[in-house]
């Protein structure tokens, strides 16, 4: 395991000391209300923490993608009455992330306040990891912490650039969701499951490369797995399927075979003539017996028991994506069994399951079993960048020689 810098590092006073804290508030709104304040709680914990030492802590983070441009509509303070309330703090909003600005603000504040600095992405330098754009914010600052694991994926001045520039730390947030991906694949706990959905393959093509040398069972659900049934010479009717990736379906196969991975396509599915609740074609056949009319929207009943038998022999399982059109009910009904099952094994201490991207956590949300779960990561491409086996930058400027 890398070593990295914790707020464990720190003195435990800290007054005086102003932090500059990377989280992630890139959080998705309806209407100007944020829907899900998920992120803002996985990083309270390390704001309350360092406020609580004493530390005047300033919150750095994107919202949207303005390009470098400065873009009203996607101000960060958005975001403001969430933290706020998340944090059952007031937090001061600063329209600025350098100079004189800052740096009054920062006057302002007490030990142990808040501040929230403007969308980093406003200036250019922030993409483009401009080292003098880092310097500047680093100016205000006496040290750097970054919790946003899931904008880890970016080597951005304040994911990345800060790093180099000031004492880093991981926070609470960050430091739990690299212990947890640790435990899946970096030294997990053989035999290891992962479960693989959504609905095209040419998206996941580095994910599913990567997992057949690392995973023994491969579950591959979704649309995908339509991909890799035809692939095989099954017809699958009018299923969502991308026949044109036949043969790197074969190559997967192949290298999986090699690695002694098992890949698990379903042998039943759950078919229908038209992509809607509840149709009244709805039917569960053998994969052989899709009619060309039909299209595959789940998994079917004896596969999931099947695929749930697989998880009780293993000791890690690491999820990415929905098994069926699970938005759609029934063809939730695989996804829920089979996230209930993990979460059942997890209870009892049998299995470490470990679980991200959007979809994933809506999914096992649906299910009602994401607290049961070992660890939901809040990140959606830096989860996917990692199960593709890639180094993230954020991650790696946090390393320790
Ligand atoms: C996310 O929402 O996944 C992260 O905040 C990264 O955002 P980005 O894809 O705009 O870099």
């Amino acid at each position: 395991m890398t070593s990295f810098k914790t707020l464990d590092d720190l003195p435990a006073d800290l007054t005086g000391q102003v932090a500059l804290v990377r989280v992630d508030l890139n959080l998705p709104m309806a209407d100007g209300v944020v829907t899900d304040d998920t992120r803002v709680r996985a990083s309270a914990p390390t704001i309350l923490e360092l406020a609580d030492k004493g530390a005047k802590v300033l919150l750095l983070a994107h919202f949207g993608r303005p390009k470098g441009e400065k873009v009203s509509t996607l101000s960060v303070s958005m975001t403001l009455d969430a933290v706020q309330h998340v944090l059952g703090r007031e937090v001061m909003f600063v329209p600025e992330i350098t100079g004189p600005v800052v740096a009054q603000s920062i006057g302002i504040l007490k030990p142990g306040d808040i501040a929230m600095l403007e969308n980093t992405r406003f200036w250019k330098g922030e993409e483009a990891n401009d080292p003098n754009l880092a310097k500047a914010i680093a100016a205000n600052g006496d040290f750097y912490v970054n919790d946003a694991f899931s904008a880890a994926h970016r080597a951005h001045a304040s994911t990345e650039g800060l790093a180099h520039v000031l004492p880093a730390y991981a926070g609470r947030a960050m430091e739990a969701e690299l212990t947890a991906l640790e435990q899946a694949l970096g030294n997990p706990e053989r035999p290891v499951a992962a479960v693989v959905g959504g609905a095209k393959v040419s998206s996941k093509l580095d994910v599913l490369s990567h997992l057949v040398a690392k995973v023994d069972h491969l579950i591959i659900g979704g649309g995908m797995a339509n991909t890799f049934l035809a692939a095989r010479g099954v017809n699958v009717g009018k299923s969502l399927c991308e026949h044109d990736l036949a043969a790197t379906c074969e190559q997967i196969l192949d290298a999986a075979d090699k690695a002694g991975c098992t890949v698990h396509l379903p042998y039943d599915v759950v078919v229908a003539k038209e992509f809607a609740a509840n149709p009244l074609s709805l039917r569960t056949c053998n994969v052989h017996e899709v009619a060309a009319d039909e299209m595959i929207l789940d998994i079917g009943p004896q596969a999931t028991e099947a695929l749930a038998d697989v998880l009780k022999t293993c000791r890690t399982l690491v999820w990415n994506g929905p098994l069926g059109a699970f938005e759609t009910p029934p063809f939730d009904t695989a996804t829920v069994a089979l996230a209930k099952s993990a979460a059942a094994l997890t209870s009892e201490g049998a299995l470490v399951s470990v679980a991200g991207g959007g979809d994933t956590v809506a999914a096992l949300n649906h299910a009602g079993v994401a607290a049961q779960f070992s660890y939901v990561s809040t990140a959606g491409g830096a989860f996917l960048e990692w199960m593709e086996g890639k180094e993230l930058p954020g991650v790696k400027a946090l390393e320790q020689p």
